[in-house]
């Protein structure tokens, strides 16, 4: 096996691997490495993954879970498990421009999202990530306890309803608007399924209120908890190159796509790897 390097890019989370070829199927050896370093830092990035064909780029995904296809953008014709993230020059909407945990409306959300860059802006369009464990360890142990009990309503019907920037007609992308998103309770302190590690788990695009609070009497508290999770001390930033892969997981991060490249395509694919219910 060609040695798997790990470099941390950020004091909070994240790190670039090298030495790994996604375009082939990895050894033990090596996923294990791969493993170990998404549970460590939370989003890995890889450069150069230029061969990574979409039948490589599912199979990559499929050594962590079962594929997701999204219920309201559409997949890439003949692979619906891949959703193609673009925006053309004449677009001013981007997608996942605000933060957010993917797939938070659903009873099980997914372990983590795989995003692949196929075209790139001449500058901008870079990707935030949040760590989530770090933002909750950073809260004072009264407000620790209070969240320890509280359960939060998340649904996609704010993002991807009728009025949402989730659902916007795009030229480049298909979604299906979801008038009739049902609701999930997921705890506000969610426990990492693989390292027992607690984290925030309430992000500002699916979380609604607190179960048996008013929306009224929640948004506070939720607003102080999104203005304290995406303080610059929880954060990385990954400048995205053509064959650039990103993984997040999404049980413990936020991202957030900027978009600041007005007038320049940017063209990437993801594939999201189903989870578990939270608890
Ligand atoms: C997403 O939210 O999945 C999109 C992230 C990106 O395009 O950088």
């Amino acid at each position: 096996m060609a040695t798997v390097n790990i470099k941390p890019v950020a004091g909070a989370l994240g790190a670039e691997i090298e030495g790994v070829n996604l375009a082939e199927e990895l050894s033990n050896e090596a996923f294990d490495a791969v493993h170990q370093a998404f549970l460590d830092h939370h989003v890995i990035f890889f450069r150069d993954q230029h061969d990574l064909t979409p039948d490589r780029h599912k199979a990559f995904g499929r050594r962590f879970g079962t594929l997701n296809i999204h219920p309201y953008v559409s997949g890439m014709e003949g692979h619906p498990e891949i959703m193609e993230i673009i925006k053309e020059p004449e677009e001013k909407t981007n997608f996942g421009g605000g933060w957010h945990t993917d797939m938070s409306f659903l009873e099980k959300p997914a372990i983590g999202s795989i995003l692949h860059a196929l075209e790139v802006p001449p500058y901008g369009g870079d990707t935030l990530f949040a760590n989530q464990i770090a933002a909750y360890e950073a809260l004072s142990d009264g407000l620790k306890e209070t969240l320890q009990g509280l359960t939060a309503i998340h649904s996609a019907g704010r993002e991807y309803g009728p009025k949402g920037q989730s659902a916007m007609n795009r030229q480049s992308m298909q979604t299906r608007e979801a008038g009739d998103a049902p609701e999930f309770e997921h705890p506000v302190v969610r426990t990492h399924p693989e390292t027992g590690k607690k984290g925030l788990y309430v992000n500002p695009a699916f979380t609604l209120r607190f179960k048996g609070w008013t929306k009224r009497e929640s948004r506070p508290l939720l607003n102080l908890l999104f203005e304290h999770s995406r303080q610059e001390q929880f954060t990385c930033r990954f400048r995205w190159e053509a064959g650039s892969v990103a993984f997040w997981d999404n049980r413990c991060t936020w991202h957030y796509a900027l978009n600041d490249y007005q007038g320049h395509r940017r063209h990437m694919r993801r594939v999201t790897v189903n989870g578990d219910r939270p608890f």
